[in-house]
């Protein structure tokens, strides 16, 4: 029985880390590499790694599409979860952020398993039109459109299967008041919590790993 939550305490995160991370030492290099390009280090967290292939092989996800490619660290995170024969579709609106993770996902031997597509998320989903159900969606960048993306993908989600979304915890702001800056940002994390959370097809969790990663299992 638990009556009170244990915080992560930095001995407790370090315990995750060393004992419950995903990243090896290829993701590791990348986020070097990556940050050596001038690229933002803000990827998904090493033990949010093996947290999602976790969630991911449980629902044996085979085609995934993400929102948010930026160096591909997540990406390659997801595509090594899925079957030889998955396929994620990963969408990332920075031209050079693109062109950096379309060379290392071939060096990461997922060449053909991930394909990059260089434009906004919203205007890519105006012509998807996928003919096989998508079984995993992470939405990972513009968190003002969180709701329309959910809006827009719904319908291409099985049965069974599960929307994520990181930043649940709105950059530590969710249950506060944001910065100037974030504001936008939290506001829309707020708004498409609810949207998912009040859906009665999906039953919805978030869980406290990184900086809260939101899980949406679509039950009908
Ligand atoms: C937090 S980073 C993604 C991190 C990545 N998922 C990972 O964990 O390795 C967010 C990325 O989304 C991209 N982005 C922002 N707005 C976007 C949009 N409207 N469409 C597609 N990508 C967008 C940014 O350029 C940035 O590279």
């Amino acid at each position: 029985m638990s009556i009170k939550s244990t915080g992560l305490r930095e001995d407790l995160l370090k315990y995750l880390l060393e004992n419950f991370s995903g990243e090896d030492e290829f993701l590791l290099n990348l986020k070097n590499e990556s940050e050596k390009a001038g690229i933002p280090q803000i990827s998904i967290s090493p033990e949010q790694v093996l947290f999602m292939q976790f969630i991911i092989k449980s629902i044996n996800a085979k085609f995934a599409l993400e929102i948010g490619t930026l160096a591909g660290y997540s990406g390659i995170s997801i595509a090594r979860a899925l079957p030889s024969d998955g396929k994620l579709i990963t969408i990332e609106t920075n031209s050079e952020r693109a062109a950096f993770a379309k060379q290392k996902f071939p060096e990461a031997g997922l060449d053909g398993k991930i394909q990059v597509i260089n434009s906004d998320g919203l205007a890519y989903l105006e012509e998807f039109s996928p003919n096989i159900s998508l079984d995993f969606v992470f939405l990972d960048a513009d968190k003002q459109n969180y709701s329309r993306y959910f809006e827009k993908l719904d319908k291409f989600l099985r049965v069974g299967g599960i929307f994520a979304a990181d930043n649940a915890f709105g950059f530590g702001y969710i249950a506060g008041n944001p910065p100037e800056d974030d504001i936008k940002d939290v506001e829309g994390i707020r708004s498409f919590t609810q949207l998912i959370k009040n859906n009665k097809n999906y039953i919805t969790v978030i869980v406290p790993v990184g900086d809260g990663l939101l899980l949406a299992l679509k039950i009908s």
